[in-house]
């Protein structure tokens, strides 16, 4: 007689953490709905840990209590410490923690069920083909995502230089590290018997994963790492779909999928939005810190005083506003909502612009005004605030740069040709805040500081929009 809690029970709590898995994420598509989302994503994690100890009969909780609190513990105080700025670099410790995880899964598997009670023969004779074929895998890309992650949050945290690493022949040595990789892989899983040679075999491929996925990230520049890091997510989704067939284990083969195309989605909408291609972000060594070409020599721009602009804003009917990478280096975001809403009081309509790729993570503009409390109602997408730039009276431009060059769409030659812009030269004016005239992220000229209706107001963002504030709060009073 099959046994009720194994055959019917587990399967369905299993699916009911699947399901709830799929609802978070479409959840975390959603400003509105992103923090449900990430409460269901954490319950369904709940229960199907909950449900694996059940289904495996482990009564000895030592080892995962202890694991749970000190793993907890450390997430815990990372997440409540980290500063906004820094989240991309610690999604990248997840991302390679859990390929870690995955390829660590896969290796006790071999050991434990090949190695340890001595058995001979190949993995793929003992263990079946598939289990063989997805261990091998599950250790490569586990073990890629897990060095390629660390090297992406040495680079963004500024442990080490985020420029580009571009040694020569780079293609070649990296084509015969993955080729030698799964050579690897396959002799691992079809021919290496179970003995020393099987674990021997095992380190080898495990190492040369590990230096696989550093030389796989340190040509790409620090800058790019978002992109880098969401492709990595993605891959230790991969990795734990690939631990999922290794363990026969449906709801870790549909939540590793779930994060192995979630992670490709965004990887792609990040390209889309820079106008690159995936192969240009991992192979052109583009994207340094200070990404080079030409800055550009600046005739005709005007500069204004915070005073100067304050008189602009205190007769415009609309404003908008739009934040970019300056703005989060800044850390203006406070004061930019308390100048809209001050704005606001005096009448205006106040919007927020948000550039899907403006500052340097997805969704980093959200983050950054929602922190601010900033209502998600008046946070207004690209494409739906390009057609209103032309009945606008101010558009207030804050560390932003790249997202609103118009050579992306004049300049057929220019490095973000393509890249849709917010079309903020079409505003009856232009107020544009940063230190200088140094270029963008993309490291090129922007004309819209030489058109005739925009106002540069040089200086720190979070200083100038405090006398902003100030200057705006006298004219009230005056008033
Ligand atoms: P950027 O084009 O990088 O421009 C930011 C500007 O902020 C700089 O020109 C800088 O000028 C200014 N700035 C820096 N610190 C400041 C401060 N304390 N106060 C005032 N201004 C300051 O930013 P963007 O317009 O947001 O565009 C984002 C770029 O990053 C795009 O090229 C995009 O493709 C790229 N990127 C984005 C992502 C994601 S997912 N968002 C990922 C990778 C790459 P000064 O030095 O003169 O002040």
């Amino acid at each position: 007689m099959t046994d009720p809690l194994h055959s019917v029970v587990v399967p369905l709590l299993y699916l009911l953490s699947a399901v709830l898995f799929i609802f978070g994420l479409k959840g975390l598509t959603g400003v509105r709905t992103a923090q449900r989302g990430n409460l269901l994503a954490a319950l369904a994690m709940l229960l199907a840990v909950v449900t694996t100890l059940i289904d495996l009969g482990i009564v000895d909780y030592r080892w995962i209590a202890g694991g749970l609190i000190v793993g907890g513990a450390v997430g815990a105080i990372a997440a409540l410490k980290v500063e906004m700025t820094a989240m991309p670099q610690m999604v990248a410790l997840f991302n390679g923690f859990g390929g870690g995880a995955s390829a660590l899964v896969a290796g006790s598997i071999l050991w434990g069920q090949i190695l340890e009670p001595g058995q001979t023969g190949t993995a793929a004779a003992l263990l079946g083909a598939d289990s063989a074929l997805t261990a091998f895998l599950s250790i490569l890309i586990g073990a890629v995502t897990l060095s390629g992650s660390l090297i992406a949050f040495l680079k963004l945290q500024g442990t080490i230089s985020g420029q580009p690493v571009l040694l020569p022949a780079r293609h070649v040595i990296n084509s015969l590290f993955a080729l030698g990789c799964l050579a690897a892989g396959v002799y691992l899983a079809f021919f290496a018997t179970a003995t020393g040679e099987l674990a021997l075999v095992a380190i080898v491929l495990g190492v040369a994963s590990l230096l696989l996925g550093i030389l796989f990230v340190i040509p790409v520049g620090g800058a790019d790492m978002p992109v880098i890091i969401s492709f990595l997510n993605s891959l230790s989704g991969v990795a734990a779909s690939m631990t999922g067939f290794v363990l026969g284990n449906n709801l870790l083969i549909i939540s590793g999928a779930l994060v192995g195309a979630s992670g490709l989605i965004l990887t792609q909408i990040m390209c889309v939005a820079m106008n690159r291609s995936l192969a240009n972000v991992f192979f052109s060594g583009f994207g340094g810190e200070t990404a080079a070409a030409d800055s550009g020599e600046y005739t005709n721009v005007r500069s204004y005083s915070p005073e100067e602009a304050a008189m602009v804003l205190e007769t415009a009917e609309s404003v908008v506003m739009v934040p970019g990478y300056g703005l989060a280096v800044a850390q203006a975001q406070h004061i930019a909502r308390e100048l809209g809403d001050l704005l606001e009081k005096r009448g205006a309509k106040v919007t927020y612009a948000i550039h899907p790729v403006a500052g340097r993570m997805p969704g980093h503009m959200n983050v950054l005004l929602a922190e601010a409390d900033v209502d998600y109602e008046k946070l207004v997408e690209m494409d739906a605030i390009n057609p209103e730039f032309r009945t606008t009276d101010a558009v207030l431009v804050v560390g932003a740069n790249d997202v609103v060059n118009p050579a992306a769409e004049n300049e057929p030659g220019s490095p973000i040709a393509g890249m849709p812009v917010l079309q903020v030269y079409n505003a009856r004016t232009v107020m544009v805040i940063k230190r200088s005239l140094s270029p963008g992220f993309a490291g090129i000229k922007n004309s819209l500081f030489e058109n005739d209706n925009t106002m540069m107001v040089f200086g720190d963002a979070k200083k100038i929009l405090q006398e902003l504030v100030n200057e705006v709060k006298s004219i009230t009073a005056a008033a």
